[in-house]
């Protein structure tokens, strides 16, 4: 799709582009909701809500399977989105991309059909300090398969990976290293290329959860040099339920499926099965159709909207949303590494998190409270839970300020 079929100009306009989302329009306790709620799930534009009901309402059928017209068109338009999302992600080649149902599905399909297999009783698995409960847990289920041992990299005071430390914590056994690309507790960007550089001289291999990377910035497998990298499409303003993972075309064709049925062979008798080849050996059933149109509908608005202009954007309001929220007396930022996306997680002195997050919801304004399903780093910075705004390309500076009269009411609340 071009920018003139979606009817987006050059220049990136906010208030154009929050038209497009129907969900702003709506009220909360009487007021204009303020979601700020991004890196949990961002709101759906027209372009991406349209993609789907026209799929549904011209091209359905099941893909892959029939010889009639709706097969074909239903074939065309998932394949289609293979494409889309191929080149979205820089892959070289389209069947280097699996749908999955989200980063969650991508990272376990890796532990459990690339690493498996291999792992040895004794060889590591290195990840860092600030992961995602759906890039440690997948990992220690492999560590208790295989007798491999989990490894963790620590974080210097500012929420970034100490590359020094990381360094060390490689060694000889260190098979697999698996990181986030952007923390979506802390908003830390993390410096994947250089991770890849340094793992990859001790010949481990490199997958990166890039969930929270995905609506913020233009994505390069082959610029990052990595091996394994997983997108959510829920949180780049496409659908739940759908993901990809890219990976090497030499690795996923090495890989044994993770799942077994329908789809992924290449001939079945009672005896034994021959699967297909990448990425099909690893699509078992009949897909998520509709949820692979929708995510090539949101990476198409994405480029559309323009991935740069957006970066910018998002730039300027995260260094205004931060400036203005440390004004707020009693507030305690947690994650200030320079190099950050989206994220402003904070404490407010005295006050419970949840207390926050309920006190905001009174306000219209939505931020996400808790561990952030990130337990262990909330263990390793000794608190419990942060509220966290996020932020998305339709938010605004005058939303930052709702955000901040919110947290004014909260203080009042709580003197
Ligand atoms: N991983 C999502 C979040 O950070 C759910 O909120």
């Amino acid at each position: 799709m071009t920018t003139a079929t979606m009817g987006i100009q050059n220049a990136f306009d906010v208030e154009a582009r929050r038209r497009d989302f129907p969900i702003l329009a709506t009220k909360v306790a009487g007021r204009p909701l303020v979601y700020l709620d991004n890196a949990a799930s961002s709101q759906k534009p027209n372009q991406v809500l349209d993609a789907i009901t026209s799929y549904y309402r011209e091209k359905h059928s099941n893909v892959h399977r029939g010889v009639h017209y709706l097969a074909q068109q239903a074939t065309e338009a998932y394949e289609a989105a293979r494409d889309t999302v191929a080149a979205h992600l820089g892959a070289r080649d389209r069947h280097e991309v699996v749908f999955v149902r989200g980063t969650t599905e991508a990272i376990n399909l890796v532990a459990q059909s690339y690493a498996r297999p291999q792992l040895q009783s004794g060889d590591e698995i290195l990840i860092t300090q600030l992961e995602h409960h759906s890039n440690i847990v997948p990992w220690q289920m492999v560590c208790e398969q295989t007798g491999a041992k989990l490894v963790v990299a620590p974080l210097d005071e500012d929420g970034q990976l100490r590359l020094d430390a990381f360094a060390e914590c490689l060694g000889a056994r260190t098979r697999i290293v698996s990181l986030a690309h952007v923390s979506n507790a802390l908003g830390t960007i993390l410096p994947v290329a250089e991770v890849v550089r340094l793992a990859h001289a001790q010949g481990a291999v490199v997958m990166v959860d890039g969930a929270q990377a995905a609506p913020h910035m233009q994505l390069d497998v082959a610029a990052l040099d990595c091996d394994f990298y997983a997108v959510s499409a829920h949180k780049a303003y496409g659908p739940t339920g759908i993901g990809a993972l890219w990976g090497r075309r030499e690795l996923l064709d090495a890989m044994p499926p993770y799942q077994g049925g329908g789809e992924m062979i290449r001939r079945v008798t009672f005896a034994a099965t021959e699967f297909a080849e990448a990425p099909a050996r690893f699509e078992a059933g009949t897909p998520n159709i509709a949820g692979a149109v929708g995510m090539a509908a949101a990476f198409d608005y994405l480029n559309a909207v323009g991935l740069e202009a957006i970066r910018q954007h998002e730039a300027e309001l995260l260094a205004y949303a931060t400036e203005r929220i440390a004004q707020v007396p009693g507030i305690i930022p947690i994650g200030t590494a320079p190099d950050k996306a989206s994220v402003v997680s904070f404490l407010v002195e005295g006050i419970h998190a949840h207390d926050v997050g309920t006190i905001l919801d009174g306000q219209g304004v939505a931020v996400r409270v808790g561990h952030h399903c990130a337990q262990p780093l909330m263990d390793s910075l000794g608190i419990a839970a942060t509220a966290r705004a996020s932020l998305g390309l339709y938010n605004t500076r005058q939303e930052i300020d709702a955000l901040v009269e919110g947290l004014d009411r909260v203080r009042e609340l709580f003197a």
